[in-house]
């Protein structure tokens, strides 16, 4: 069975594709730095889950209806303070190595972030959404191949309203590692340019998107700078991020 593979680079793509939907596809969302990673490496830790929203407000209004919930995310890449909130401090910030199984282990956490929780809500019409991620690439694409879908639709969710080049980077990388595994795939033109740009890449990726606009932001930051050479491993959970029935983000096992 063949497998179309079409990529979403910007957040004006997903936004555009939105009112179409996704009937019957799967969509692989990716925010690299640091969204998806952040999500793949709790529940690497054991988290229960993650809950993706888009604003503040919705994220303190499941904390109300559940105070178990922890409550996660950024704003211009740091933890939301109470000031922001307008009420309490959030618990964690979106930087994937605070997500011990110490902090996170059996926890659901509710999140919102600049683009990457937008871009998961986004594909809420998709038959299956994936968090996508370098930390479990390999997973990802056995699961895909496992799958029945003739359809996929790689969504890069960017960074504010431009393109994120480590998104589309790692959306190549998919590519790349899909074609090798399934035979007959049908890439469009956007995933042609995301397989060759990570092909050109892929021996340093961490200079490479080190230029990148997430890349120089988080570089910037002493607290931060480390994100990015964590979230450009590759292939170190042997887990999928898989959209579950009540919204959440969990974990299936490969
Ligand atoms: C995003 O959602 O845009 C990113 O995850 C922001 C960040 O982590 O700094």
């Amino acid at each position: 069975m063949s497998l179309s593979i079409e990529v979403l680079a910007s957040p004006a793509e997903y936004q555009a594709r939105a009112p179409q939907g996704y009937a019957g596809q799967a969509c692989v969302v990716f925010d690299v730095l640091r969204a998806t990673s952040v999500m793949v490496t709790g529940l690497a830790n054991g988290a229960a889950g993650f809950l993706p929203v888009a604003e503040i407000s919705e994220a303190l209004a499941w904390h109300q209806k559940e105070p178990t919930l922890l409550l996660a995310g950024e704003r211009e890449g740091l933890r939301i303070t109470a000031a922001q909130s307008g009420s309490v401090e959030f618990d964690l910030g979106n930087s994937p190595r605070e997500y011990t199984a110490a902090r996170v282990h059996g926890r659901t956490i509710v999140t919102t972030t600049t683009n990457g929780t937008r871009a998961l809500r986004s594909c809420a019409t998709a038959e299956l959404v994936l968090a996508g991620a370098f930390l479990n690439l390999g997973a990802t694409v056995r699961w895909l191949v496992g799958q029945s879908f003739q359809s996929v639709v790689l969504v890069c969710a960017g960074t504010g309203e431009s393109v994120a080049f480590e998104d589309v980077l790692c959306a190549g990388a998919l590519c790349d590692q899909l074609t090798k595994a399934k035979r007959d795939c049908h890439l469009d033109d956007a995933a042609l340019l995301a397989w060759r740009a990570y092909r050109e890449a892929a021996s340093d990726l961490v200079a490479v998107v080190s230029a990148s606009k997430n890349g120089r932001r988080l570089s910037a930051n002493p607290e931060l700078r480390d994100d990015v050479a964590f979230c450009l491993r590759q292939d170190v959970f042997d887990l999928v991020g898989v959209r579950a029935d009540d919204g959440a983000i969990r974990a299936v096992r490969i």
